[in-house]
């Protein structure tokens, strides 16, 4: 078996191989799985498009909105049933081929992606939906985006399930990692909300994975599921009645040379309603500060009193909005989308084209005068194609265990992402953001718990990314790894190992 990535070497021969077609070994390879593909078929079949870079529908199935490291895989395979899933890791074992679940498309790092070598299982049409109004539960298939998630909950009784703002990232990533957003310290991460999933294991075996049928595995797969162990072709979840919430937004807007008395509004806020359900945000960019408070029943009192948090010269007077949990869904979503219709129009090609990677800090820290000071020289000039994103973390999240799911970022009152859209090599951009970031990793220390998130895949992270995304967790993850993956079928740079490094 190939070892897996070395993706940034290969890249100038993966180009080189697309133009003059496949290597004599990629053709067996080819030839070998779809004969074993439409041998072991049962009822369905996989769609199979194999690499051909002037082909329509290899670029389609291959469209990569992050334009970092364009990946040419080998092939797709695009199950049509959980059989057809079992059958195609077969198949891709005896044909000695890796595969890469893919479900919404969404890392950061492209890890669903493969490489030249491997083969992609693109669970796009396992994205059925059904809800059991009455149970307040709901079946969905790992490769629905949350766009058709969120539309089909709210529009089958009005329920909602907690997680990401951004409705083109698939749920089977978005439950496997964590999933954070808006109602989160409410209603807890997506991770928490899974009540069961059909997992396809590395030998094809189908299993039920429920909290007390398979408890190992369905610890490991709440918070560490991402491609690690096999694929999960189906999710429970448990629902929330989305009806009667009375939603306020609450949005201010500043100059950023205000930040140390945002950051200490900010920090205050946080802290104060930490047990409670706020989501409390803060965008650093090069333009502004923007501070976004999402809570329900909020009396105009309540929110004078957030309001005063924060210093009243402002770049626009402050915007209080009043709507339900779908309006709020729809006002916030990326890609932008006005009706509810719009939601189901989201696909994998409506995230456009544009380079991305992330760092992230979980914190817990509050911070003296002394210390935001030492922050303000790099928050408060962030450059262009880098934006800074504060997130409140606690409520839910926070009284769960940090070792009772294998997702362990459970004390912090933040979680901060640092966006980059990287510039063109050489320009004056690219060398402003090194700089930048390079100062940046100098004081980040002051805000580090020492955790970052696996959602938010940072592949910069070489020595330490097992102890920064799962902390003390890892050595149970490495030891579930061993029993159900002994032969590291699902591997890639950052994927938990067979023994500790
Ligand atoms: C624009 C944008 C905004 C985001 N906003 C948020 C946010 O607000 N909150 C948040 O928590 N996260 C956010 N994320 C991060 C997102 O949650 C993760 O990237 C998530 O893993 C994406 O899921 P996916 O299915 O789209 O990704 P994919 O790229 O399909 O998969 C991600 C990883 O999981 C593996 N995988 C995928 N499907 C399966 C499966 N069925 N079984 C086993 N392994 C699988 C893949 O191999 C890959 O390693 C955002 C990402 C983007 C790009
Ligand atoms: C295949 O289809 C037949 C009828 O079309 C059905 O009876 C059978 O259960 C199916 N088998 C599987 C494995 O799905
Ligand atoms: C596929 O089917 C053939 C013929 O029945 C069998 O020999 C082979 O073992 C099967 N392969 C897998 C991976 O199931
Ligand atoms: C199934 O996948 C194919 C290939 O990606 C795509 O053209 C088709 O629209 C998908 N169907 C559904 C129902 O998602
Ligand atoms: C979690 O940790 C607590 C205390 O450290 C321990 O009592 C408990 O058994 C652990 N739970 C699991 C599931 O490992």
């Amino acid at each position: 078996m190939k070892l897996p990535l070395l993706r940034k070497i290969l890249l100038p021969l993966i180009v080189l191989v697309n133009c003059i077609g496949f290597s004599n070994a990629s053709i067996k390879v080819i030839n070998e799985l779809k004969s074993c593909l439409e041998t072991n078929a049962s009822n369905t079949t996989s769609i199979f498009v194999a690499r051909n870079t002037h082909s329509e529908r290899y670029n389609s199935v291959n469209y990569q909105w992050n334009t970092n490291s364009e990946i040419f895989p080998l092939a797709y395979i695009v199950p049509q049933t959980t059989k057809d899933v079992q059958n195609a890791v077969r198949c891709g074992k005896a044909s000695k081929v890796r595969m890469f679940p893919k479900s919404g498309g969404h890392s950061y790092e492209k890890y669903s992606f493969g490489d030249s070598e491997s083969v992609v299982v693109d669970l796009a049409n396992l994205s059925e939906i059904r809800v059991n109004k009455a149970g307040k539960t709901a079946q969905i298939g790992a490769g629905a985006l949350l766009s058709k998630v969120y539309f089909t909950l709210w529009t089958n009784g009005k329920f909602g399930l907690p997680s990401t703002s951004c409705t083109g990232v698939g749920i089977g990533g978005a439950a496997l990692g964590g999933g954070y957003g808006f109602w989160s310290k409410r209603f807890g991460l997506t991770s928490d909300n899974v009540i069961g999933m059909d997992f396809v294991d590395p030998q094809g075996n189908l299993l039920k994975v429920k909290r007390n049928s398979n408890p190992d595995l369905f610890w490991a797969l709440g918070g560490g599921g991402l491609g690690n162990f096999g694929i999960v072709t189906n999710f429970e979840f448990k629902i929330f009645d989305a009806a009667s919430l009375n939603v306020k937004q609450i949005v201010l807007k500043f100059c950023v040379n205000l930040f140390e008395q945002i950051f200490s509004g900010f920090q205050t806020l946080v802290y104060e309603r930490r047990n409670g359900n706020p989501y409390i945000g803060m965008t650093i960019t090069p333009q502004d500060i923007t501070v976004k408070i999402i809570d329900t029943d909020l009396s105009d009192a309540d929110i004078r009193k957030i309001v005063d948090r924060f210093p009243p010269q402002m770049l626009k007077p402050v915007s209080v909005k009043s709507m339900d949990f779908f309006e709020l869904t729809l006002e916030n979503s990326t890609p932008e989308t006005k009706t509810p219709e719009d939601l189901l129009k989201v696909s994998r090609m409506s995230t456009s084209k544009h380079g991305y990677r992330a760092k992230s800090y979980f914190s817990s820290k509050i911070l003296n005068h002394r210390k935001i000071a030492q922050l303000k020289p790099s928050l408060s000039s962030v450059p262009s194609g880098i934006f800074l994103q504060f997130g409140s973390f606690g409520g839910a999240v926070n009284q769960i265990p940090k070792n009772e799911t294998s997702f362990v970022h459970r004390d912090s009152l933040y979680l901060i992402q640092v966006g980059i859209s990287p510039s063109d090599e050489h320009s004056k951009t690219e060398l402003q953001q090194r700089i930048w970031l390079r100062e940046f990793n100098n004081v980040a220390q002051v805000l580090d718990n020492g955790e970052s998130y696996q959602n938010y895949v940072d592949g910069e992270l070489k020595n330490d990314f097992l102890q920064r995304y799962y902390g003390d967790n890892v050595r149970r993850l490495i030891e579930i790894k061993r029993q159900i993956d002994p032969d590291n079928y699902f591997a890639y740079e950052q994927s938990i190992p067979l023994r500790n490094p």
